[in-house]
């Protein structure tokens, strides 16, 4: 990978406030005409990075480049409207007394072509209906849409939204996501998503960074991240997982769950397991547990059910047991994790 494919290239940047580290060495690649996905707990520094990367935010160790030029090192900072990045906030923050129309415009005053952008962004984004209305009589996926062709009105080499959808629920979300990507797409830009979402996450990132502590932690595709995590924090952020104690010994893991593999030291290791992974099979076969409890959620039901030693949760799809039965389980071994204690 030359580093010429890259967009945004973040290399061991550290940002302290204080005696808080909110940034420790994070290394970042962002590559041209990519949508890369930024995941992490609340707290665990996603906005201060996006905004380092801005140039909203000096940073303390480390270097940043935007397409191949150093933007940002300790004790120098190219101002944000020198960096060819456009910026979207997780409330958007669009201006109340400007019009759609205005808003989007607004970085382009005194440019002769001013109009003509604009006009083109407002119908990419259809948004040309509500060019002369104000923010605050638009739906939030109107607004998300201004905000974003606010954005790319400057022709910006890279896109950083923070949670752009934190404020949207249920099917607008859907929507506004479906929308936000095929935009990003058509127009090739490049962008980065912070989210803590993991399925925002996973469905919209062709490329994913994990973010745990200011840290970041691991770095892939949603799939890879999502199957093949290296620690528990990591596999955590991208689902649900069941966690067990495991102990490695010649190369092998051992646990309730079975065996598997492991390029590890001897000793203990924990093992992980989706809900969506353990599967039910006749009672006197397989792991035997009893049904804890059973809740209906939609697609699926969440069957906690308890073994001697261990608490597990499955979604099981279609016919769930009952609470007090007892059943069987089965486990791929393939889609067990071996994570690192
Ligand atoms: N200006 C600041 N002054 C002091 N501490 C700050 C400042 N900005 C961020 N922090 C701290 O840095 C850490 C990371 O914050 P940040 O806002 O980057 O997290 P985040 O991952 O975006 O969280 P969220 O998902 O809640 O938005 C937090 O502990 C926060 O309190
Ligand atoms: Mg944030």
């Amino acid at each position: 990978m030359a580093d010429t494919d890259a967009m945004v290239l973040v290399t061991g940047v550290s940002r302290v406030f204080g005696r808080r580290i909110a940034i420790d060495r994070a290394d970042l690649t962002l590559m041209r005409g990519r949508i890369l996905g930024l995941l992490g707990a609340s707290g665990s520094g996603k906005s201060t990075l996006l905004r380092t990367i801005a140039g909203l935010e000096s940073i303390d160790a480390g270097t940043i480049a935007i397409d191949g030029r150093v933007v940002s090192t300790p004790g120098l900072a190219l101002a944000p409207e020198n960096r060819r990045v456009g910026m979207v906030f997780q409330d958007f923050a669009l201006f109340p007394h400007l019009t759609v129309a205005q808003n989007v415009g607004f970085g382009l005053k005194g440019r002769a072509d001013r109009d003509a952008v604009v006009g083109r962004l407002l119908e990419r984004l259809r948004i040309v209906d509500q060019s002369q209305a104000f923010p605050h009589t638009l739906s939030g996926g109107e607004q998300q849409r201004v905000a974003l062709a606010r954005a790319l009105a400057r022709d910006p080499a890279v896109i950083l939204l923070d949670e752009p959808f934190s404020s949207l629920d249920g099917s607008l979300r859907g929507e506004v996501r479906e929308d936000l990507m095929e935009t990003l797409r058509e127009t090739g830009t490049s962008a980065i998503v912070v989210t803590h979402d993991a399925e925002d996450a996973m469905i919209m990132a062709e490329d994913l960074a994990l973010m745990d502590g200011g840290r970041v932690i691991q770095t892939g595709t949603p799939r890879d991240l999502y199957n093949n995590p290296t620690s528990v924090a990591a596999a955590r952020l991208l689902g649900p997982l069941n966690l067990v104690e495991a102990r490695v010994h010649q190369g092998v893991a051992t646990s309730v769950l079975g065996q598997k593999s492991a390029i590890l030291p001897d000793g203990p290791v924990r093992m992980g397991i989706r809900p969506t992974d353990l599967r039910l099979t006749g009672p006197a076969q397989g792991l035997q547990a009893r049904v804890a409890s059973v809740s209906f959620a939609g697609g699926y039901c969440v069957v906690r059910v308890k073994t001697d030693t261990v608490a597990l949760s499955l979604h099981l799809p279609g016919e769930a047991p009952r609470t007090g039965d007892v059943v069987g389980l089965t486990v791929d071994p393939a889609r067990l994790m071996v994570l690192p204690d």
